[in-house]
């Protein structure tokens, strides 16, 4: 037998377990091992088959590194189809996660029993793929075409208990999972259970006509923009549900392997492994040991303070938050209570949980409570001196050991840990706001930073639901670094005469989740306004963020006050071009002496994206990014940038890095070389044919 799938005999049952570690995937030898194993259980006098997996989990699914390769056969569908049709019962015992084509393969089984703390799901769409080993024809069968749609364009894996709910499986297991299977498959044995193919199963398929699939399609146009997966798996659960099996399983397969090539896909799996190489740690970090974090202090209840205590508190930790007085103690409290009642109001949480988490969270004026801490997270406001202020103070009260962090955007993370006794356990932790929801945190590692704290702090990320980036101190970081090229050339095409909702349009067109006009809006002119003035080493250029300037001189300072690059209505977030606006970046384009010009949608993108990505060359070059996937990570989960074009440094590659390069040097000829220097990184690449590093 192959070496990661045994044949065992246990009495009349044949044990047949898939050992391919680290998670099971469906690799050719486990497709070729399954495909032995069921031919030897059709010929031998077996009278039923347990599929099971051994290590953590059930198969999570197909195998990703082997996509976008030549397949071996035989493919996974037909091995399922093989599985279905086997003339005696199959019965899967799930543990851990069956995902994709885990999932898949148990549904190929004719009963299905799972441990309690499983999770199922089809996850194809978080990779840009649609379910391709029979999913599609499947799960509708099992559980309805609604809830199984639902299951494959939302993606995320549900629990044992509600899998039972929907029809997914059969039983839990009471216990150890393989006695409960083997106990299961003698059950059934002696009530003479017949094979019970799902392909047989006729779906239900009251009011779901044309018309309702093609309902459902636009809706996730709209809602999944610029992604076509999730159309593509509506396409496939129909054609799954109306036409022959065998017709079913060739389209959708077809279907499959056009996804897998797309740049969607590609965007998508580059993603996925990124996220993954991103939490890996550098070579110093690996054998430190780490520190206990369980009592976290928060100082600051602001925006970001309290969407941090949050976090903190539903991920199990408890969390005090310190204020400067009673009345910003309440507020920050208000604040974090109001979001879990809201969350109840909607029915995402019950009174219990509601009350578990508020038991987790104190909010303090005093100092001293600090003491104890752990960890403490910084979010007072963004000024240097009062950062440095209250470092000082919690250098002097907290314990040896603690961890002291800062959720600074821009300030001198070694400014900062300089003013400390301690500067190696100073640490940033840069979080995106809402902070409770917001996935992606910048882990901000010092000059003096020591390997422990770092380690400790990428462990802790992943243990309240983050996902980190580790990078380097400069001003803004990775992030908001390269936001800033950016979001001055979207400045300058202003002054070149087009409009806000030109270059939103442009911008969002491409995939961006919102322009950088509006984005500046939401957030309130002000805040980049004061960050730019403070700063001490703008270039000399009267143009540089001269709009966006003025509108804040005017107290235009976006949605807060009805009007910024964009007017509003009253209560309403709807943006309407103001024609007041556009009349004074035309005077102040004059008055520069700025020559006005026609700038195409794909001009505007290029403007605006190639500047990033020429930063995030320099940010690259620099080390304070340590791999280019790591940008894209962030740019994808702090950014909304497009998931499917994989980040700003996949999508250069995906253009050509060459051709970036030369246009970078066109607009240096064009528009000077203050912004345009091309880095030397990208230069090198561009040359050599390298991908960036
Ligand atoms: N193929 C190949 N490698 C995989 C993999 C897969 N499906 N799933 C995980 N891995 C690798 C990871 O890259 C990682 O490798 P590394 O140690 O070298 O970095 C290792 O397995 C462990 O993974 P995690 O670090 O993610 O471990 P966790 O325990 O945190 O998570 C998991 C486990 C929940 C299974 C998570 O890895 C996961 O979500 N995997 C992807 C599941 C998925 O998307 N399945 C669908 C695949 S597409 C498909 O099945 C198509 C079908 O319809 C035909
Ligand atoms: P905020 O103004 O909403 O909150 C700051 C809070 O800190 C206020 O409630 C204030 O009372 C409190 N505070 C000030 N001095 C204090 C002190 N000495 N002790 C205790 N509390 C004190 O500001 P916000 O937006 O929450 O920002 C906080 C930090 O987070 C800043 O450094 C900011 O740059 C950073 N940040 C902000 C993001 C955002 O989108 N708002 C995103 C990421 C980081």
């Amino acid at each position: 037998m192959s070496q990661v799938v045994s044949y065992a005999r246990e009495a009349e049952i044949a044990l047949v377990t898939i050992d391919n570690p680290p998670v099971n995937a469906t690799s050719h030898p486990v497709r070729a091992g399954l495909m032995d194993a069921i031919a030897r259980a059709a010929a031998d006098d077996s009278r039923a088959l347990l599929l099971v997996c051994a290590g953590r989990t059930f198969i999570a699914g197909a195998d990703i590194t082997e996509f976008g390769k030549p397949s071996q056969p035989p493919s996974l569908p037909d091995v399922l189809d093989a599985l279905e049709a086997l003339a005696k019962p199959v019965v899967v015992a799930i543990h851990g996660t069956a995902l994709g084509g885990g999932l898949e393969t148990a549904m190929a089984g004719h009963y299905r029993i799972a441990d309690a703390r499983a999770k199922l799901g089809l996850p194809e769409v978080k990779l840009g793929l649609l379910p391709g080993a029979g999913g599609t024809r499947r799960a509708p069968r099992l559980m309805g075409v609604k809830p199984a749609l639902e299951l494959m364009t939302d993606g995320a894996a549900i629990s044992a208990a509600a899998a039972l709910a929907a029809g997914l499986i059969d039983r839990i297991a009471q216990g150890d999972l393989l006695p409960a299977a083997l106990g299961y498959a003698r059950e059934l044995l002696a009530a003479n259970a017949a094979p019970r193919p799902t392909s047989a199963i006729v779906p239900d398929m009251e009011g779901l006509d044309d018309a309702w699939f093609a309902a459902r399609k636009s809706a996730l146009a709209k809602s999944a923009r610029g992604r076509t997966a999730p159309q593509r798996i509506v396409d496939a659960l129909q054609i799954g549900v109306t036409l022959p099996a065998n017709e079913a399983a060739l389209r959708t397969r077809e279907m499959f392997l056009e996804m897998v090539s797309s740049t969607e896909s590609r965007a998508m799996r580059h993603l996925f492994f990124a996220e993954r190489e991103a939490a890996k740690l550098p070579a110093d970090c690996r054998e430190a040991p780490r520190r206990a974090i369980e009592r976290v202090g928060v100082l600051g209840g602001g925006t970001m303070g309290a969407g941090i205590a949050i976090n903190f508190a539903e991920s199990g930790l408890s969390v005090t938050v310190l204020e400067t007085d009673d009345a910003a103690a309440a507020r920050a409290m208000d604040r974090i209570r109001g979001t879990w009642e809201a969350a109840r109001a909607k029915g995402r949480l019950d009174d219990a949980a509601v009350a578990a988490r508020l038991s987790r969270v104190e909010v303090s004026t005093d100092f001293g409570v600090l003491a104890p801490m752990d960890l403490v997270v910084e979010a007072v406001f963004e000024d240097l001196k009062v950062k440095q202020d209250v470092f000082r103070r919690l250098d002097a009260i907290c314990r040896p050991g603690a961890i002291l962090a800062s959720n600074t955007s821009y300030q001198d993370l070694d400014a900062i840990a300089g003013v400390t006794a301690r500067p190696a356990d100073v640490i940033g932790m840069h979080y995106f706001s809402p902070a409770n929801v917001m996935k992606l945190l910048e882990v901000v590692r010092g000059a003096a930073t020591s390997p422990d704290v770092v380690a400790t702090v990428m462990e802790l990320a992943r243990r309240i639901g983050k996902i980190p980036a580790l990078v380097g101190v400069c001003y803004g970081f990775v992030g908001n670094r390269m936001l800033q090229p950016y979001a001055r050339e979207a400045q300058m095409l202003l002054l070149e005469g087009a409009t806000p909702a030109r270059i939103d349009s442009a911008i969002e067109s491409f995939g961006m989740a919102m322009g950088p006009c509006a984005v500046g809006d939401l957030a309130g002119l002000d805040i980049g306004y004061k960050a730019r003035s403070a700063r001490k080493d703008r270039p000399d250029d009267p143009r540089w963020f001269r709009i966006g300037d003025l509108l804040a001189e005017q107290g235009r300072l976006g949605q807060k006050s009805g009007a910024g690059f964009y007017r509003y209505e009253p209560g309403s977030r709807e943006r309407l071009p103001d024609p007041a606006v556009e009349q004074l970046i035309r005077a102040e384009a004059a008055r520069l002496g700025v020559v006005q010009r026609e700038t195409s949608a794909a001009g505007i993108v290029e403007r605006l994206i190639y500047a990033m990505v020429n930063e995030g060359c320099r940010v690259l070059e620099e080390g304070i990014a340590q791999r280019a996937s790591d940008i894209d990570l962030i740019y994808a989960n702090g950014y909304g940038f497009p998931v499917a074009r994989g980040g700003p440094m996949m999508y250069a590659q995906t253009v050509g890095l060459s051709a970036v390069y030369e246009k970078v040097l066109s607009f240096r000829e064009e528009l000077g070389p203050l912004y345009w220097e091309p880095s030397a990184l990208l230069a090198r690449c561009a040359k050599s044919g390298e991908p960036l590093p």
